[in-house]
């Protein structure tokens, strides 16, 4: 074994084990005392790509295809890093690149499935990875690529089939069947739910105990069985949105925070103790604390993948992974300030939720959240397909109240769109009598 060798299979050991820098740094030494190197080069690539530096990894891949014209694994990362780019012309031509006899031949068709994606191509890009299937037909991110592709192109039986399989070649992973409910849930709103109900009875059928299919299925069956949103559903969902969830937020006009901020900047009151529930990522946390900087500030949330951003933004004094209602069970007086920004939407019944929030506060403490509104019917609230609830007013005022705070304001708000379509809510300001 060279010394670069060794050298390089510790770089790679350090690059699993998550010991980035030091990984980083030894790559680095390799470059600086042997000149260019290709599994070096192909280590800081990788390292760039996963800190989504893509000028920087695309640098090192190109860098690594120059010691070795036509090594597969350097087309395929630089390909990659293409797509990320949107540099959909040159992320196809490395996939060509790749020999046709190549273990990664599959991945390289699956490569140029994704750029004829990005270029809205979707027949191609259903072409594409049906090839890719053709050399790897168990492997279910091509069936759920192809999915994806079909459905783009309106054929949604077809798409909801190659989802499903995806679902079935995973073992039942979380991430294809929260892709496969999220397949349903846009193909219901498209074609009307009659279309989809006899992929729902099949999947129902496949996994009877898995507890976010059962959640999923009852929303868009509309069967009223859930007065609450699905503790394991809730907890997958947004562990896998964490990494996305601010930049979806913001394509999706996403203002629950700042109309929270904006009424307490009406009504400014003074705050040591607060509570975000379901704080997510911390995008009301940061609010909070630019309008109370000496505040002690707790988040709480379901979801750890969520907390694990939260943690980033600095804001919070302590973060718990928990339940909002099992955590506000604990507390007692405690907060002067609770928030929920788009957290009610997981509760459909407010009952129990507003007794905690209510003797967790202090006296004449301030509890301000938003709910959606059900523009569908009459009914107190109720489950939307998209699995989120909405409310009706008078509902929440009387929730309120039974909870024994007085409703001090309740401002019409558009918190985000929804399929193309605004989401109509309402930011409520409430305090403990
Ligand atoms: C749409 S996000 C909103 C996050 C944040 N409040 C914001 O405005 O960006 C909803 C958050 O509520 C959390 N959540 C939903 N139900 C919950 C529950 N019962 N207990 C704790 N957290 C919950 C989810 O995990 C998710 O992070």
């Amino acid at each position: 074994m060279t010394d670069s060798t060794s050298l390089n299979n510790q770089a790679f050991e350090l690059y699993n084990a998550g010991r980035l820098k030091e990984s980083e740094k030894l790559s680095e030494r390799i470059l600086t005392e042997q000149g260019e190197n290709y599994g070096a080069l192909i280590n800081l690539g990788n390292i760039k790509y996963l800190q989504k530096n893509w000028p920087a990894a695309s640098e090192f891949y190109q860098r690594a295809l120059k010691c070795r014209p036509e090594d597969s694994v350097a087309l395929i990362n630089l390909a990659n890093t293409s797509l990320e780019q949107k540099n959909f012309a040159l992320a196809a031509r490395c996939a060509d690149a790749v020999p046709s006899k190549d273990s990664l031949h599959a991945q390289a068709m699956a490569v140029k499935g994704d750029a004829a994606m990005g270029r809205e191509n979707f027949k191609e890009a259903a072409q594409w990875f049906k090839e890719a299937l053709k050399e790897d037909k168990d492997n279910f991110w091509y069936h759920n690529y192809l999915g994806q592709a079909l459905q783009k192109e309106g054929a949604f039986s077809e798409a909801l089939q190659a989802s499903l399989r995806a679902v079935e070649l995973s073992g039942g992973a979380d991430s294809q069947q929260i892709n496969f409910g999220y397949a349903l849930y846009e193909i219901a709103l498209e074609k009307g739910v009659p279309f989809i109900k006899k992929y729902l009875r099949r999947w129902q059928s496949l996994y009877p105990q898995n507890n976010q299919v059962r959640y999923i299925v009852s929303a868009l069956d509309s069967d009223g069985k859930f007065d609450r949103a699905d503790a394991d559903y809730v907890k997958n969902i947004f562990d896998f949105y964490a990494d996305n969830f601010e930049d979806s937020l913001q394509d999706l006009e996403y203002v629950a925070p700042q109309k929270i901020a904006e009424e307490i900047r009406r009504s400014p009151f003074p705050a040591e103790k607060i509570l975000d529930l379901g704080c997510g990522t911390g995008l009301c946390g940061k609010a909070l604390a630019k309008l109370f900087p000496k505040a002690a500030l707790t988040g709480v949330d379901l979801s750890s993948g969520m907390l694990r951003k939260a943690k980033e933004s600095g804001v919070y004094k302590e973060l718990i992974c928990a339940d909002a209602a099992q955590f506000l069970k604990e507390k007692n007086g405690c907060f002067d300030l609770v928030t929920a920004a788009d957290v009610l939407t997981y509760f459909g019944s407010l009952k129990d939720i507003f007794a905690a929030v209510a003797g967790a506060l202090k006296p004449q403490g301030h509890f301000i959240f938003s709910v959606s509104r059900n523009t569908l019917n009459d009914k107190d609230y109720f489950l939307h397909l998209s699995g989120r609830f909405v409310h009706r007013r008078e509902y929440v005022e009387s929730m309120l109240a039974a909870a024994g705070m007085h409703t001090d304001s309740c401002r019409e708000v558009i918190l985000r769109q929804e399929a193309g379509n605004p989401v109509q809510g309402w930011i409520f300001m409430a305090s403990a009598v």
